[in-house]
């Protein structure tokens, strides 16, 4: 199996592929060298090798075929784990080191990495702010960062809020869809992705809102870094997402983001009062490889037309996070 050139696959029907996903996972017989993939109903998963009680139980249901998934992504000849490199600080999950020593890590990242100060373990995310909970592995304590995205600079503080390096492209993908002259609500905003790509491309007015007191702050302090770049207007606000239907009129907005993928879709009657009619929707959610995304969102917005979902960022094996556009009919 080792010698193989491609790999061997487990063909899953997507309904049973979390389950079978645990099941490999906790006898690691999962080859996560290789990516997983779906084709219509059925789920590839790449698998290490041919023996075992685990593996054969599950072949009692399921067949083993060839694949050939794409590799994630090997840097230096070895796995190098996903990471997120904000500045001078590089951000590691937790389960990362079930499979590499601190110290190789450590050295795996400066040698990536020269300039890095600080390698923080990101042990889990916390309550609904979805804030990182951080343990310093190497380094210096540094808790504050500047990122910029596209030219664009957002102060960060690390673990009192959210914030993914790798949504820059999603960040300037939708500012580039948003037209001149809308009203868009950032329904949660964060420390401003969409809402200060959006302004900086279009002549706009944005109302960006977060729970979070901390990314409400970071919120004003990044509109006046970008000041001079920014062409349209942001109003930030601080305050539920659920609230905000007693202080903006109905119909009165032209275009939404929702991105709070766990749970954006219980926000659904908001976007519905907000949003005028022909109004636009992205809206991110998490869904499961076994879960429909269409199925999944339509539940919520069957009378709306649903335009396309596309997955944005895999969150783990067997989940992605997906943004649909729909359009209020
Ligand atoms: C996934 S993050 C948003 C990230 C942001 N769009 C970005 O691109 O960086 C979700 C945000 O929703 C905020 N949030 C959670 N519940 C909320 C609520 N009920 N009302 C408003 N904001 C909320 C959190 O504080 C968090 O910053």
């Amino acid at each position: 199996m080792r010698d193989r050139v491609v790999p061997l696959c487990l063909s899953v029907d997507k309904s049973k592929a979390n389950s079978v996903l645990r099941a490999l996972r906790s006898s690691k017989l999962l080859n996560d060298e290789y990516k997983i993939t779906r084709t219509g109903d059925t789920v590839l998963i790449p698998i290490k090798e041919t023996g075992g009680e685990t593996l054969a139980r599950l072949l009692e249901e399921f067949s083993i075929v060839d694949c050939n998934p794409p590799r994630r992504r090997v840097l230096v000849n070895t796995k190098m784990p996903s990471m997120e490199h904000l500045g001078e600080v590089v951000i590691v999950r937790r389960n990362v080191l079930d499979y590499i020593t601190p110290r190789d890590l450590v050295d795996r990242i400066k040698a990536v990495y020269p300039r890095v100060r600080a390698v923080w373990i990101k042990e889990e995310t916390c309550d609904s702010f979805r804030k990182p909970l951080l343990r310093l592995l190497w380094g210096e304590e540094i808790r504050e960062v500047v990122v910029k995205e596209y030219g664009l600079l957002f102060k960060v503080k690390l673990g009192e809020v959210y914030f993914n390096s790798r949504l820059a492209e999603e960040h300037r993908k939708v500012a580039s869809m948003i037209k001149h002259g809308e009203v868009v609500l950032d329904a949660f905003s964060g420390v401003g992705g969409f809402a200060i790509h959006a302004v900086a491309l279009r002549q706009v007015l944005v109302f960006a809102n977060d729970l979070n007191p901390v990314a409400y702050e970071l919120l004003v302090e990044n509109l006046y870094l970008n000041r001079r770049r920014l062409r349209g207007v942001v109003v930030p606000l601080n305050m539920d997402t659920r609230d905000l239907v007693g202080v903006l009129r109905e119909g009165s907005v032209d275009r939404i983001i929702a991105d709070l993928p766990h749970q954006s879709l219980e926000y659904a009657d908001v976007y519905e009062k907000l949003l005028r009619p022909r109004g636009v929707l992205h809206i991110y959610v998490l869904s499961k490889l076994s879960e429909n995304i269409e199925e999944l969102v339509l539940e919520k917005f069957s009378s709306w037309s649903l335009e396309c979902c596309t997955s944005v960022l895999e969150y783990s094996p067997g989940a992605s996070i997906y943004r649909c556009d729909l359009v209020k009919v």
